[in-house]
């Protein structure tokens, strides 16, 4: 039996979108974040869940945490509404300060949870932010329910391009449609200077997209902002959204928006 006839769409949901990396730390989670806002702004229904089930990250950069979710009498669990946004993590379910432990059984269970016990509703997209690497997480998401799209990103230097093509190889593996990757922390913007300082060296990222005919979604600066922004609760596209910077999300938002119709 092929392993991804198992699929099956999850109802009211169009359109589902892998966001991840090789790499741990490029920026899955923020760009996962703004690019959800992005979709929002341009009045898309979009929900969020964070796959990253020992690194969750969502209820801090959302500013939710603590927040227990709604459970209605037949178990089903509300998301957390924040921004206009529907939000998911295990970060919800277990204290910030505790470890998960879990074997593929448990892990296995916990994605058919967030797909069948979550009341999402009717979504346009629903963005996973996936935890970094190549391994159960995202092979079991994909054997679960149809995606529709991978967004990879990676920082500009080959030691995170190397990883970033391992997770390339994998969507291609599992049939996952790619929109293409982006180029995060790509230079860092000083006042009053004209070239922005190269905080990572820059790879061979460039050549290797267009020997592959893959998109460059977006190149997005770092910007302490964008950070900051995490760190207080309130996402970048939330608080800063007409930006310069903001635009490289709304630019990643209309090439999702261009290439997976709703
Ligand atoms: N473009 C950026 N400019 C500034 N800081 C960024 C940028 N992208 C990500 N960060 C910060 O870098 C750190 C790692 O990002 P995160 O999204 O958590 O990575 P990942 O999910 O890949 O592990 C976070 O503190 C985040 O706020
Ligand atoms: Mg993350």
């Amino acid at each position: 039996m092929n392993p991804f006839d198992t699929q099956a769409p999850v109802p009211g949901i169009k359109h589902i979108l892998f966001v991840g990396s090789g790499k741990g730390g490029v920026g899955k989670s923020t760009v996962a974040a703004n690019l959800a806002l992005a979709l929002k702004t341009k009045g898309c229904k979009v929900g969020l869940l964070d796959a990253d089930i020992y690194g969750p990250s969502l209820p801090r950069m959302f500013g939710a945490i603590n927040q227990n979710p709604e459970v209605n009498e037949d178990k089903k669990i509300f998301p957390i509404q924040r921004y206009g946004l529907k939000l998911m993590s295990i970060g919800f379910l277990v204290a910030e300060e505790s470890s998960v432990i879990w074997r593929g059984p448990m892990l296995f269970k916990a994605m058919d949870q967030f797909f069948r016990d979550v009341i999402w509703g009717e979504l346009d997209y629903l963005v996973i932010d996936l935890p970094p690497g190549t391994g159960d997480i995202p092979l079991t998401l994909a054997q679960k329910v149809p995606i529709s799209g991978a967004v990879t990103v990676t920082t500009p230097q080959n030691l995170s391009l190397i990883d970033a093509k391992k997770a390339l190889d994998m969507w291609e593996r599992i049939n996952v449609p790619n929109l293409g990757v982006v180029e995060n922390m790509a230079g860092f913007v000083i006042p009053g200077q004209d070239e922005p300082l190269a905080m990572f060296p820059k790879g061979e990222l460039d050549g290797y997209l267009d020997q592959k005919g893959l998109t460059k979604m977006a190149s997005i600066p770092f910007h302490p902002t964008i950070a900051m922004s995490s760190e207080a609760g309130i996402p970048f596209m939330e608080s800063q959204s007409d930006s310069n910077e903001s635009q490289a999300y709304t630019q990643m938002a209309n090439i999702v928006l261009e290439r997976l119709k709703i």
